[in-house]
């Protein structure tokens, strides 16, 4: 009997779990943590309780660069900046008291975010989740087949969990803080995932996406930076039948376009 897909994510992703804890467990026993941020139901009502006219206020100081809904009318891509429009608030959350802890370090943006209080941090994050993801900003067709696998499949051999099984299925992100990456420009992209991948970027707990980055090669970065800048709002992706029996999303032999504007 085939399994579905989603059990296989679930059971590749299970075991890097357990990998990803053992490697940290060796590698790091004394380590700091990389990130102070805990899901405790306090950090949680900040959230639920946000006041989402204030977050509006403070965002406009963030307008100059994110642009006025995050997503900007002009390009922001020369300069490395994420979006923040439609980002999960829980995953903003997490990045910017990351910033004011100095966990994930970036001299500018500490600056910017650290009189913020935390009831502010979660009021911007939470009126930047109520936008629209950005739309696609690379063509489809430039999508390849082995980035479609390594978001849908992953790669076992080297012990990589599909992107899909924690971002989503369309890179709209998920809980808790796992950010959307629909959307996301590619020169941040490939800026942050090199991060990661040289230890620059380490507030990702438990090393799992500096885990993921070390093993992927500069092409993949690449191609999988292209996948999800062809996704956001006004696409439809390739895995939205996923649940169904014997999907199968990667045909080797005959590569499919993986999303279509549906205008
Ligand atoms: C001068 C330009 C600039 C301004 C103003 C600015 N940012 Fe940023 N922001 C950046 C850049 C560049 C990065 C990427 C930095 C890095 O690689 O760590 C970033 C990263 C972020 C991230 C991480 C997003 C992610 O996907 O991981 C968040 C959250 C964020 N900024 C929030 C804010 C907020 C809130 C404000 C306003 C209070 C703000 N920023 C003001 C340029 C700016
Ligand atoms: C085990 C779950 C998991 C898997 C699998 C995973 N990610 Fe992540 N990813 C995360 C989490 C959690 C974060 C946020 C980490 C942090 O706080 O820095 C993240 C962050 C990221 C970021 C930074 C987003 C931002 O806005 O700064 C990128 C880019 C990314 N992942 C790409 C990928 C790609 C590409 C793959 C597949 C090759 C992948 N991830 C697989 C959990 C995962």
């Amino acid at each position: 009997m085939q399994k579905t897909l989603n059990n296989q994510l679930k059971t590749i992703i299970a075991l890097f779990g357990v990998l990803a804890l053992v490697v940290v467990g060796i590698s790091s026993a004394n380590a700091e943590p990389s990130s102070n941020v805990a899901w405790t139901s306090e950090t949680r009502n900040l959230l639920k309780n946000a006041d989402i006219a204030n977050g509006e206020k403070i965002a406009n100081k963030c307008g100059s660069c994110h642009g006025e809904d995050g997503t900007d009318a002009t390009p922001i891509e020369e300069e490395d900046t994420p979006f923040l429009a439609g980002q999960i608030a829980h995953a903003t959350y997490k990045q910017i008291i990351d910033y004011q802890d100095k966990k994930r370090d970036d001299k500018m943006m500490l600056k910017k975010v650290k009189s913020l209080s935390k009831q502010d941090v979660a009021d911007v994050s939470a009126f930047y989740a109520t936008q629209a993801l950005p739309m696609p900003s690379v063509d489809a067709a430039k999508v390849t087949p082995e980035a479609i696998r390594l978001v849908t499949r992953g790669d076992g051999d080297r012990f990589l969990p599909p992107c899909a099984g924690c971002h989503g299925l369309n890179g709209e992100g998920s809980i808790v803080d796992v950010p959307a990456l629909a959307g996301q420009n590619t020169s941040y992209f490939i800026t942050t995932m090199t991060a990661y991948k040289d230890e620059d970027r380490e507030n990702d707990i438990y090393s799992r996406m500096r885990f993921i980055a070390s093993i992927l090669t500069e092409k993949e970065i690449e191609e999988l930076a292209d996948y999800y800048a062809s996704t956001g709002t006004g696409t439809e992706l390739l895995m939205v039948e996923s649940d169904e029996e014997e999907v199968s999303p990667v045909e080797p032999e005959e590569p499919k376009a993986p999303a279509e504007p549906s205008s």
